[in-house]
Formats: structure tokens, sequence, C-alpha cells
């Protein structure tokens, strides 16, 4: 295949769509790889180009609350006042699912996960479209996700026709996924909704999203999101010291170190929103530059830090 076209066009997005192809579209966490979550077809089609196994299934993106009904069944009343306050938004639910949704989504699961996702283009794109958009992030398996069509356009240029560019990713981490397991609300991975935001819904939760080598979904695989180079994480200074380390590339938080020419920082105000929409795109950029290896620190551990912290260690995990 050439190479995709690039650009902000809903129409010709939908125009592809429509035909059965893939189009990588913008949302506030990371950009989709979305195709017709209808057709078996089209979504066997997701886990060729992203190189996924067929073991891990797929978010379903859709317009509303309203339209999820289509695709569920018996939603508990605690969905739908998480919907209510957080859609559009940085958070999927595993709902039990109607048997529309092809098996192929959910990996033969009961549950299928559903997503409003809050950007202007694609919410327009998916009220003009009749079908939802099985998306998983716009990367090859494994690797970071993408926060702009450019960072689609170097990995996946050449395997899908059109990038729907959307500008860069408002929060840049993936959406917080919750379920539930008699009547107690699991989160099964950090995200863009905080825990505190959850619970302010749901009351107190259960957090199962840690770093695991036996997964219930390979998005909990240790080693996930992994840049390509050696990646340590912990107190920066000590593991330059420990590992005698002459050009590193560091990742810190709020502060530059003194003496190292590819230090980013993640927020110097310390914030952790910015910290999060700096997250994947700076990880991307050591990555590419004339280091051998890169090292970073957690951030503060409350709200959105959770997740970015999540996605450092994940980063850092043995790779088998
Ligand atoms: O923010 C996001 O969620 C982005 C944007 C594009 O919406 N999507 C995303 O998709 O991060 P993906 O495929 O990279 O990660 C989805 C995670 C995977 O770890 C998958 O195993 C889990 O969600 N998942 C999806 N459907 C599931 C289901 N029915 N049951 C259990 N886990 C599910
Ligand atoms: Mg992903």
């Amino acid at each position: 295949m050439t190479e995709a076209t690039v650009g902000p066009s809903v129409a010709i997005a939908r125009k592809f769509l429509e035909a059965g192809k893939l189009v990588a579209v913008p949302t506030e966490t990371v950009y989709g790889l979305a195709g017709n979550a209808l057709d078996p077809d089209v979504v066997a089609t997701i886990f060729e180009v992203k190189g996924r196994p067929r073991f891990d299934p797929l978010i379903v993106h859709v317009p509303s609350w309203d339209r999820a009904q289509d695709y569920i069944q018996a939603p508990p009343a605690i969905a739908e006042a998480l919907a209510a306050k957080y859609w559009p938004g940085p958070l999927t639910m595993l709902l039990r699912r109607n048997p529309v949704i092809p098996d192929l989504v959910t990996a033969g699961l009961d549950r299928v996960g559903l997503r409003c996702p809050d950007h202007p283009l694609t919410r327009d794109l998916l009220q003009q479209i009749n079908f939802p958009l099985a998306a998983p992030s716009a990367n090859p398996f494994g690797y970071v996700s993408p926060t702009t069509a450019e960072h689609v356009r170097m990995r996946l240029g050449r395997k899908i026709p059109y990038i729907l560019d959307g500008g860069p990713c408002r929060v840049g981490i993936e959406s917080t996924i919750v379920g539930w397991e008699d009547g107690k609300t699991i989160i099964y991975r950090l995200g863009g909704v905080s825990v505190e935001q959850v619970e302010l819904v749901t009351g107190p939760v259960t957090v199962h999203s840690h770093s695991t080598s036996q997964p219930q979904a390979p998005g909990q695989l240790k080693s996930h999101y992994a840049p390509a180079k050696p990646f340590y994480l912990g107190n920066i200074e000590a593991i330059i010291k420990e590992q005698n380390l002459s050009t590193p590339g560091i990742l810190s938080f709020q502060h530059r170190l003194g003496g190292y020419s590819n230090n980013l920082v993640l927020s110097p105000s310390g914030d952790l929103h910015e910290a999060a929409r700096n997250l994947f795109g700076m990880l991307r950029d050591l990555d590419h530059r004339e280091v051998d290896v890169v090292v970073a620190e957690e951030v503060p551990n409350h709200g959105l830090g959770r997740a970015i912290n999540d996605r450092l260690r994940r980063a850092a995990a043995e790779r088998s």
C-alpha cells in the first residue's frame, strides 16, 4: 500500500470506514486504529495491521450512552452514573455484550469494553456512521502509544489509507478500564480518569491493574509500552552512577539534572496532567536520540500520577 494520507477530513475518514477500511482516529487519550466493530473481517484486519494476538480484546467506541445500549445487556445503574459523569471522556466500561458484537472483538469474553471518546472530530465521525468503531491504540503491539498523527504515520503509515489528524492528544494516556465482579467495582487499567474520580461515583474500588506476567488481558502484561532502548526506572542519579552511564537519555518529572544534554522534563511546573500529556511523546523522542539507555523517575503517586507510574513501570519491565 502507498503512504497514508494525513488530514482533518471527517468525510474522507467516513468514506474509508464505510468501505470496510481502517482509519487512524484522534481521541483525547491516544490515537486509535479504527474499523467497523460489527464486521468480523474488518476487525480481523485490525489485529493483523497492529500485529496483535487475537486473544487480546478491542475497545468499542460509541457516540453516546444511548447508542451504547445497542451493544450491551442489562448494564448496572452504576455504569450509567459513571457514563453520565465521565462520558465523553477517558473511561472504558466492561459490560455484558449483546450478540451483535462479534466474538473476535471481545476475544470470546462475555463483556465488551465500551468507551465514548472526547474529541470533536471523532465524535462527529461516530455520529455520522451507523456502526461503532473497534479501535486499539494505533501502534504496533507492545510499543509506546501514539499521541500525534505523525507518531501513527511513522509506524503504520504504509498499512492504512488515512490518518484523521486531530492534533496532539489532550490527555495523553489511555482510558481507565472499569468493570464489575460480584457487584464490586474493579479498575483493570489505570488511565485518564483517576481512581479518586471513579470512587466519587462508585465508592471504594479494587485496582487489578498491577503489572503481572500472568495477565487476564495483555494490556496488563508487565512489559508493554516498551521503548526500543533499555529503560531504567528509579533514582536517576543513583542509576547513572551505578551503571556508570556516560550519555544517558533522561526523563525527569519536574527538574533538570545538571550536565546532561538529553534530559527531558515531563512538567516543569509539576503538573500531572501536563506530565501525562508529554509522557509518550517524550519516551519516543528519547528512543530516537543518540543515547544508549533511558533513565526515568516515578512521579507523585496520586491522581493521574498512578497511571503515569504504571506506564513507566511497564516500560521498564524485563522483556521476555
Ligand atoms: O484510551 C484508550 O482506551 C485507547 C483509545 C484509542 O480509545 N484505546 C486503547 O486500546 O488503549 P488498546 O487496545 O490499546 O487497549 C485496550 C485494553 C487492552 O489491554 C485489552 O486487553 C483491554 O483493553 N480490553 C478491551 N476489551 C476488553 C474486554 N472485553 N475484557 C477485558 N479487557 C478488555
Ligand atoms: Mg494499546
